[in-house]
């Protein structure tokens, strides 16, 4: 038995796949229905798909930072729900180069939750392809204690890739979100252990 086999627990990890678009009109659904369709298939997880539509939290406007604890009542639900996730997927468009701000109220609101916890990310855009938008959730996570991991799925020019039916044209790409998943989960077996072992 290797180290990681003592550290990994029997019980499948939770994913959660989180749709950071809430737009009227979004195209984000088409990615995020293709990327949990592929992911509650798998029986090494358990996949969750929370839509921010379904947590509309209020504006960040709070006296104290969620890193002391305190958090907005509305919220509350909200660290109640991804406490439950033992690693994270977050799908983004790219808003002038950068991730939507609904996106980063979702994850200004609480904090603990989130801790060292695996985060990856697939974004979707124009040219391309919402990379510029990852390359800033990435530097936020982190100081959420999150891991970002390497693996990571750029989709330029969506609207090409993902028809009205859902349907993907290049099916690379389930190579490639299986690859992620894979790499994720690692990070999550692993640091459910960890955290398991040394509470915070
Ligand atoms: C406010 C706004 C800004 C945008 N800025 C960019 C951008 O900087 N780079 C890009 O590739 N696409 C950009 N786009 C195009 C979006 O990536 C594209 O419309 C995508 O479908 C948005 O995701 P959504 O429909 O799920 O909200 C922008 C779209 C909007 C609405």
């Amino acid at each position: 038995m290797n180290e990681l086999d003592t550290l990994s627990t029997p019980d499948r990890v939770r994913i959660q796949i989180i749709l950071g678009s809430t737009r009227e009109g979004r195209f984000g659904d088409r990615v995020a229905n293709w990327f949990y369709a592929l992911a509650v298939e798998r029986e090494d997880l358990i996949a969750e798909l929370i839509d921010l539509r379904d947590w509309p939290l209020p504006f960040f406007n709070e006296p104290k930072s969620p890193i002391t604890g305190h958090y907005a009542p509305e919220a509350r639900t909200w660290a109640a729900k991804i406490a439950e996730g033992d690693g994270y997927v977050f799908i983004t468009p790219e808003y002038n180069f950068g991730y939507p701000a609904v996106l980063k109220n979702a994850l200004d609101h609480i904090y603990h939750e989130w801790n060292n916890k695996p985060a990856a990310f697939v974004s979707y855009g124009g040219g391309a392809g919402g990379s510029r938008a990852v390359q800033q959730l990435r530097q936020v996570v982190v100081e959420l204690q999150m891991a970002p991991i390497r693996a990571g799925i750029v989709i330029p020019l969506a609207r090409r890739l993902i028809d009205e039916s859902g349907a993907i044209t290049d099916e690379s790409y389930d190579g490639r979100a299986h690859a992620l998943l894979d790499q994720l989960l690692w990070w999550a077996r692993v640091l459910k252990a960890a955290r398991a072992e040394h509470p915070k």
